[in-house]
C-alpha cells in the first residue's frame, strides 16, 4: 500500500490532534494551541491519515520575513517509515509558497532522532535557549537547539 500523503487539516481534526499528542507527548501541546493553529490565518497544520486514523502532523507558522516549524510528530506505532520525511517535505513546500527565507525551528538538545531528522533535512544550528524546557523527566531544564534552513534557491 503507498504511504499516506500529508493534507492539509482543518477544525474538524481536533480531537485526532488531542488524542495523538495526549498519547504521544510528556508536555502536550493545549487543545486550545491545536485549535488556534487549526483556525489561524497563519498557521497551517499538515496531517498523515491512514485508514481514517491520524498518524502524524506538523504545525507551520507564517513570520514576517520566514517561517517557523512549531511542531512535528509521528505516531509511535508508525515511526521510521518516512513519514516525518514526507511531513517536512509538505512543510518546506509550503514555506517556499510563501516565499519564506528560512525555515526556523527549536529542539531539545537531548531530541536525538529530531535532531537526525532535521540535520538530514538541510537544517544547520544556529544556536541555543539554555535551560528553554523543562526536561522529560521533570528534575530540571534542558537547553533548546535553534535550527534554520534557507529557503531561497534550494
Ligand atoms: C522525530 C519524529 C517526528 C521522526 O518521525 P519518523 O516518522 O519516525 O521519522 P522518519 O521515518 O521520517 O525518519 C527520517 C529520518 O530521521 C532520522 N530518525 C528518525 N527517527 C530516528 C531515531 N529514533 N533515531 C535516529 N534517527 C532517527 C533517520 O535519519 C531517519 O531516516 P532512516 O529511517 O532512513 O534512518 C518522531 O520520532 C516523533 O514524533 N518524535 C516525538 C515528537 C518529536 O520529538 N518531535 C520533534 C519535536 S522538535
Amino acid at each position: 500500500m503507498p504511504e499516506p500523503a500529508p493534507i492539509p487539516l482543518g477544525r474538524s481534526a481536533l480531537a485526532a490532534l488531542v488524542e495523538l499528542e495526549r498519547v504521544s507527548q510528556t508536555y502536550p501541546l493545549s487543545t486550545a494551541r491545536l485549535g488556534a493553529a487549526l483556525t489561524d490565518r497563519t498557521d497551517v497544520v499538515f496531517g498523515l491519515e491512514e485508514d481514517g486514523e491520524l498518524l502524524g502532523y506538523a504545525i507551520l507558522s507564517r513570520l514576517p520575513f520566514d517561517a517557523e516549524l512549531q511542531s512535528i510528530l509521528v505516531a509511535r506505532q508508525a515511526r521510521r517509515r518516512g513519514l516525518a520525511v514526507a511531513l517536512m517535505e509538505a512543510v518546506i513546500a509550503q514555506a517556499k509558497a510563501w516565499k519564506s527565507e528560512r525555515l526556523l525551528l527549536e529542539v531539545r538538545e537531548a531530541n536525538a532522532p529530531a535532531i537526525t531528522l532535521y540535520r538530514r533535512m538541510g537544517f544547520a544550528e544556529d544556536g541555543r535557549r539554555r535551560d528553554y524546557y523543562p526536561s522529560l523527566d521533570g528534575a530540571g531544564r534542558e537547553d533548546a537547539l535553534l535550527m534554520s534552513r534557507r529557503l531561497d534557491g534550494a
